[in-house]
């Protein structure tokens, strides 16, 4: 019998349908892509929806991802990590422009300026892609328009996986859109733990040592001036929780507006 003609072939269209417009490789473990964004698609900066692709058997294989980019951008942009037997990032990683991938147009997550209450400084805490929904929210004319200072701690075992944020803050000066906004409100701390850098030591010890407050000239934390959220693996969240917690922070939520807000940058992972 003969095998049909691949010019023949029809591409299967998927379902909810997105564009890759442009893909770019920060290091073997991490890359980030822009897509085509639903012209229904609302969301605010911070919040999460479930992309993938369809798997072997033609069925959806959907995880959750932050959407890194602003609210206001015509495409939206992820950051991935390259899990190597990962279900999902062991083919994701191999998109190219003009691919497609589906987006499940339903935004959500307790990462959004609406679940804290005002206050003068935010902090933003991540480690490895837990940068993402604060790649959205540096973006975003809201964050600076409600808190004085927004300060970025974001810490990798090495200075590659640090180079995605460090671009974006650098660009972010320049952006005719929203650099004037973010002025020198912006304060940008990155560190490493496994390889030489200015910087170093985990959020957590820099927190608690109060190297961080030293470094920067600021007061240590408090519940009436400073806000936070929390997004890194689920030890990085409860660790970092209980030091905020112990600064005098309260977790709050989209119903509840407090100090401070977490979200999981994966799961899977133990304690
Ligand atoms: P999975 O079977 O999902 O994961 C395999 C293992 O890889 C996990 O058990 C875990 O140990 C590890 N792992 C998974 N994701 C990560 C990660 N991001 N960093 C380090 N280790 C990881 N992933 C992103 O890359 N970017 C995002 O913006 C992002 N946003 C998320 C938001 C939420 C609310 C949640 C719950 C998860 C998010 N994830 C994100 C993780 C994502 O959903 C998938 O787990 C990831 O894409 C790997 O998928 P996979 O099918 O290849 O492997
Ligand atoms: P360390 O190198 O000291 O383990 P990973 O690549 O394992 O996801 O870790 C990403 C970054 O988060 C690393 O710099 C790591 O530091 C740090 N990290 C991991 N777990 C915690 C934790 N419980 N508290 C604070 N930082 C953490």
């Amino acid at each position: 019998m003969n095998s049909p003609d691949p010019s023949l072939r029809v591409k299967p269209h998927l379902p909810d349908a997105q564009t890759v417009t442009a893909v770019h490789h920060w290091t073997d473990r991490l890359f980030s892509f822009r897509v085509t964004r639903p012209q229904s698609l609302r969301f605010r900066s911070g919040e999460f929806v479930m992309i993938g692709l369809l798997d072997d058997n033609g069925k959806p294989l959907l995880r959750a991802y932050s959407i890194a980019s602003p609210s206001w951008d015509e495409e939206l942009e992820f950051y991935s990590i390259k899990v190597p037997d990962g279900p999902l990032t062991s083919r994701l990683q191999h998109i190219k422009v003009g691919d497609e991938i589906i987006l499940r147009p339903k935004p959500v997550g307790t990462l959004v300026l609406d679940a804290l209450l005002p206050g003068n400084r935010l902090w933003f805490l991540a480690t490895g892609t837990g940068l993402a929904p604060f790649a959205s929210l540096m973006r975003d004319p809201e964050t600076y328009e409600k808190f004085d200072q927004v300060i970025m701690m974001h810490t990798c075992r090495e200075v590659a996986e640090l180079e995605y944020g460090r671009q974006l803050v650098e660009n972010l000066k320049d952006d005719p859109l929203i650099g004037e906004m973010v002025g020198d409100k912006l304060i940008y701390y990155p560190t490493t733990t496994r390889e030489p850098f200015h910087h170093m030591g985990r959020v957590t010890d820099n927190l608690s040592l109060g190297k961080v407050f030293a470094d920067l000239g600021l007061p240590p934390m408090d519940a009436a001036h400073d806000r936070a959220m929390i997004c890194g693996s689920l030890a990085f969240n409860v660790d970092v929780k209980a030091i905020l917690e112990g600064f005098g922070l309260r977790e709050g939520a989209n119903s509840e507006p407090l100090e401070f807000v977490v979200e999981k940058a994966f799961v899977g992972d133990g304690i």
